[in-house]
């Protein structure tokens, strides 16, 4: 039995697809946003909203209440940790709802695995019914490349020379889905990646295929990486935490894959090219 799935963080990159694939199989769910305005497009597919700030831990009570499941996602930031306990304190005072971490598989020498890691920990000891999703690196964080890629063909990052087993965001949420409307995945944790490892050298090759120009791959030292994010807007706590993870993937962090993705779903992950050809217009092509 699916009932009722509380989802966070509904408005990102996997819940904002998570959601309506739920719905589409009738799964009842409630969604925790924090601002009205984006309440109304839930509403308007049959989700219970409820208005939370994760970093107000009483507006937490209300949300977990008369739930089955939590599909648990949280921000980058550095309340990350303490706003996933917080939820899983408030899950455990509420009842015995089936945990879904949406947690991350990077280096450990990232402030943001480091607080990842620190909530798993929390989780697998609360006593809830727990399952632990690990994606690594998704393929759509190369969009922040998009505006260079498209006026100068040219794709700056950090990561070296090191391969990552970069996973499509589709897969993430297909994931999610299985676990969630499936059985058997108590007590269970899944590194999830895509098909294969590749560099940023071979994500340039491949945007050169199907964009049908040179892409070239420059390398940015991480020092430089870090001001451009800030100059960009993001926190600085946040940008170092990237730049963290950029490290541990040029050396080689995440250079495997596993068969989570296609055991959990029945459909293999998709590849870079696929996702190249399928978002073409947001870089350019
Ligand atoms: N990017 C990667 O490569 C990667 C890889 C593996 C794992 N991860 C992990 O995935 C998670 C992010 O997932 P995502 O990319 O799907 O999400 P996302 O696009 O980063 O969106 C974050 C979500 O959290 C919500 N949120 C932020 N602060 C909140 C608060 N104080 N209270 C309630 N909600 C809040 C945001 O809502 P608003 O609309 O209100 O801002 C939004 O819905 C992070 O834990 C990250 O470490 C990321």
């Amino acid at each position: 039995m699916t009932g009722k799935i509380l989802v966070t963080g509904a408005t990102g990159n996997t819940c904002s697809g998570l959601i309506p694939a739920l719905r589409g199989a009738g799964v009842d769910v409630r969604a925790l946003v924090r601002e009205e305005a984006n309440a109304q497009s839930l509403r308007e597919i049959g989700v219970e909203v409820v208005i939370g700030d994760l970093d107000q831990p009483e507006t937490i009570a209300p949300a977990v209440e008369d739930v089955d499941k939590i599909y648990l996602l949280t921000w980058n930031g550095p309340t990350q940790a303490k706003q996933a306990k917080d939820v899983i304190a408030a899950a455990k005072n509420a009842g015995n709802p089936h945990i879904v971490r949406h947690s991350m598989w990077g280096s450990e020498k990232s402030r943001i695995v480091q607080q990842g890691d620190e909530v798993e920990e929390t989780l697998k000891s609360s006593g809830l019914p727990w399952t632990i999703l690990r994606p690594t690196f998704y393929m759509q964080n190369t969009m922040m490349a998009a505006q260079t890629i498209a006026s100068d063909g040219m794709l700056y990052w950090d990561t070296g020379d090191g391969k990552l087993g970069m996973i499509d965001v589709r897969d993430i949420q297909d994931s999610a889905f299985a676990v969630l409307t499936g059985s058997g995945h108590e007590g269970r944790s899944y590194i999830l990646t895509g098909p294969e490892a590749i560099s940023m050298h071979d994500v340039a090759d491949t945007f050169s295929k199907v964009l049908g120009k040179d892409v070239t791959y420059v390398n940015v030292p991480h020092e430089a990486s870090l001001e451009s994010m800030v100059n960009m807007g993001f926190p600085e706590w946040i940008a170092r935490g990237y730049g963290e993870l950029m490290e541990g993937f040029s050396e080689g962090f995440a250079n495997s894959t596993t068969d989570n993705v296609e055991k959990l779903t029945g459909h293999p992950p998709r590849s870079f090219e696929q996702f190249a050809r399928d978002f073409a217009q947001v870089y350019g092509g």
